[in-house]
């Protein structure tokens, strides 16, 4: 069975190597000269200190670590959204992005946005997000590390805080 929870340091090795592996899975364009840059900012270190102003969420199988997803609680984003391409298709994504939407709310975040690869904007769409604008990589939300086309999206959200 599938379960969603918090990260733990325990999980840092895990996880970058599941991004990897979802990294491989992609087009090599999607991050392009960008990919060691990526890879840094899923490090054990950079997930640690990510912590200091978000959230990240595991998915796990038993002692396996099959998906994973964040917020950022300051610019009030979602990033890094990964599932083990073995696992893609089976409601992974889902659960992983329904975690980060209740904690949003919980926090009282009126909406969240993320920018997208261009292929799973379908999903973020089929979850209630709405396009706000395709854009270079270098023109999205912030600097963002893709080096093909993103889509900005964002979703409304009911606050649960209080
Ligand atoms: C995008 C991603 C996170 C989705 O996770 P997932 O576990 O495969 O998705 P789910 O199985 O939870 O799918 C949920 C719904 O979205 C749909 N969906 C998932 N990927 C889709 C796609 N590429 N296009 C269209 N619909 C898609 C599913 O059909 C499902 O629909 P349903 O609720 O009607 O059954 C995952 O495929 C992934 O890690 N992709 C590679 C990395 C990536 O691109 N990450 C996003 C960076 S912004």
């Amino acid at each position: 069975m599938i379960q969603v929870r918090e990260f733990t340091e325990q999980d840092a090795q895990s996880v970058g190597s599941l991004v990897k592996k979802a990294v491989e899975g992609l087009p090599k364009e999607t991050y392009g000269q960008y990919l060691s840059e990526y890879y840094s900012r899923n490090s054990p270190k950079a997930l640690l200190d990510f912590l200091q102003h978000g959230a990240i969420f595991v998915a796990v199988e038993g002692q396996s670590v099959v998906g994973t997803a964040r917020l950022d609680f300051i610019k009030q984003k979602i990033y890094g959204m990964f599932v083990d391409p073995s696992f893609q298709g089976r409601g992974v994504g889902a659960l992983l992005l329904d975690a980060v939407e209740k904690l949003a709310a919980k926090k009282g975040f009126k909406q969240v946005v993320l920018s997208s690869t261009i292929p799973a904007a379908r999903f973020y769409e089929k979850r209630g997000f709405k396009r706000i604008d395709e854009n270079p990589a270098n023109k999205a939300f912030d600097r963002i590390v893709v080096s093909g086309p993103v889509v900005d999206m964002k979703k409304g959200l009911f606050s649960t805080k209080n």
